[in-house]
């Protein structure tokens, strides 16, 4: 028997809802239900951070508390979760410390931004993690200030962070923890009824057979693309199954060859796992949306939504990953670019489940390379996304695998460029450029309004010749000349190995 209510923890405090709509936000439940009008609601799409809230569930056996946006997470996604909102910071007239400090810094004006960049500050603040600058450009890369400026607000999270007394939260952490852990007892949810519901199985079989039973449901993880249907295209979605909540789903294991990402794992779950295989790839992955993007946003939702220009599906087509399906519990697999067969037509049947990503790990003499280009370094979507993994035995490269993201209807490799490059010397860059020259057998893109079909080609070719220069340098092939000539990437990869070697 199904649970029929939604249980979660509001500030620690237990809360039961059994009328929950599918498509209800949790901004909504706030602003409309709860009347907690703190949290506000600026673009209602995940961008501007106006409506950050923190939310606590039990990651690697404890409590952690990560920023989300309320705008976009439905209501029955926070399910077993702890939500803190700004409304709840304050200790009667006593305010937190990271409020203090943003009032002595003057981190604020109008203050539309700042209960979300509070939230934001108040996630940095309980992380544990240095407070410098790279960790609050990061925490703050998914919240919009239009008028006080970063400083004053920079300033004020390095002041909090020099505080070190303990917190509302921090006192009632474990009594919250052990509360969410007896929740977490296998009981599938199912609120509402056959033909509208919000469901979260508790086990991938259950899961699966949901899924199986109801085809035209919509299959739901971090809902940072399925949230801006219901926010921004209005569309009703009266089924919903949520991949949340089922056990192992979200699971990431790694061994010496592969890393095997369950298709539930947020960006921030996956991370180290995959920030591991390569530098590139953790640059990459700390340019997708925001923290509070990467909290919720999973890399199965990012392949599944088969979008032309998803990150993740370049750099994992360059590793040759390959996909699981679970249909009803029938597995099947496929190597990841098999999955994309033409603009929003992916192999994947009704009711299937994208279950897992495997990801084999570089070998010895694999070099790998990605880069995003994107109007702004935060917060925004790839005009392109190339990715390359070249296998080399000393001067030479034995094979190459490239794929890009915004070349073509789907995420696509560059066969004629690679087997121009099969054979070709590090050494020379007469070699490269048959292989540039190729890219335009490859892809013949559209301009829109992220770039224009000639800007895509240029530099596609440009991020080509940098790889290479990059991968010729880090070898020690080729002259110095032949560096020089190489333009970004060789001027590039003296930078590269230097960060590379840590420097
Ligand atoms: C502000 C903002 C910034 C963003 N920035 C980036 C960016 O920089 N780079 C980028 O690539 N993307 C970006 N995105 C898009 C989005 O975050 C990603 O595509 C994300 O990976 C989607 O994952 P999700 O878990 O939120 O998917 P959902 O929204 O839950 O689902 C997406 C799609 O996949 C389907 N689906 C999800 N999981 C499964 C499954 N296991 N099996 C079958 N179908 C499934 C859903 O039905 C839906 O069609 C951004 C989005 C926002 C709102
Ligand atoms: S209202 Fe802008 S991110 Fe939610
Ligand atoms: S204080 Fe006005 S938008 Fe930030």
């Amino acid at each position: 028997m199904a649970r029929d209510k939604l249980v979660f923890f509001r500030n620690g405090v237990r809360t039961e809802l059994s009328d929950v709509d599918p498509n209800e936000t949790l901004l909504d439940y706030l602003r409309l239900r709860e009347r907690s009008t703190g949290t506000k609601e600026g673009c209602n799409e995940g961008d501007c951070g106006a409506c950050t809230v923190a939310l606590g569930r039990v990651r690697g056996g404890k409590l952690t508390y990560e920023p989300v946006n309320a705008c976009i997470q439905l209501l029955g996604q926070v399910d077993g979760a702890d939500i803190i909102t700004v409304d709840d910071l304050a200790e009667g007239e006593t305010l937190h410390p990271v409020q203090v400090a943003m009032v002595e810094e003057h981190g604020s004006q109008c203050g539309f931004c700042t209960p979300g960049i509070v939230m934001s500050l108040f996630t940095l603040w309980h992380s544990g993690r240095n407070a410098d600058r790279d960790a609050i450009n990061e925490y703050l890369s998914g919240n919009l200030c239009r008028c006080t400026g970063y400083r004053p607000i920079a300033d004020a999270a390095m002041k909090a962070a020099s505080v070190k007394a303990k917190d509302a939260l921090d006192k009632r952490l474990a009594e919250t923890q052990k509360e969410i852990a007896r929740l977490g007892n296998g009981e599938d949810l199912f609120v509402g009824s056959d033909d509208r519901f919000f469901a979260a199985p508790a086990t991938v079989k259950s899961l699966a057979e949901l899924a199986a039973k109801h085809p035209d449901a919509t299959i739901l993880a971090g809902s940072t693309d399925v949230g801006l249907w219901v926010t921004k295209q209005l569309r009703d979605l009266p089924k919903i199954i949520h991949v949340g909540r089922a056990k192992g789903f979200s699971d990431v294991k790694t061994n010496t060859s592969k890393i095997v990402i369950g298709a539930g794992a947020t960006y921030s779950e996956a991370f180290d796992a995959l920030a591991e295989i390569d530098p590139d790839i953790r640059s990459v992955l700390l340019r997708i949306g925001s923290r509070q993007v990467r909290a919720s946003g999973t890399v199965g939702g990012n392949i599944a939504n088969g979008s032309p220009i998803g990150d993740m599906p370049p750099m994992l087509i360059a590793l040759d990953a390959s996909l699981e399906l679970n249909h009803g519990g029938e597995i099947r697999t496929m190597g990841l670019e098999d999955f994309f067969i033409d603009y929003g037509k992916q192999d994947r049947k009704p009711g299937e489940l994208v279950s897992k990503v495997i990801v084999p790990r570089l070998k010895k003499r694999d070099r790998f390379r990605a880069y995003k280009i994107s109007k702004r370094f935060d917060q925004d979507i790839s005009a392109i996304m190339f990715a390359a993994r070249v296998t080399v035995s000393g001067d030479r490269i034995v094979s190459a695998r490239i794929a890009c993201g915004g070349m073509a209807a789907t995420p696509k490799r560059a066969k004629h460029a690679e087997a121009a490059l099969a054979g070709a010397r590090l050494s020379d860059e007469s070699d490269w450029q048959r292989a540039i020259a190729a890219l335009d057998q490859d892809y013949a893109p559209i301009s829109d309004m992220r770039a224009s079909a000639d800007y895509r080609t240029k530099v596609v070719k440009n991020l080509l010749l940098k790889a290479l220069g990059e991968i010729a340098a880090d070898e020690g092939g080729g002259g110095e000349a032949m560096r020089v000539t190489a333009a970004q990437g060789a001027t590039a990869a003296g930078a590269e190995t230097a960060r590379r070697a840590g420097a």
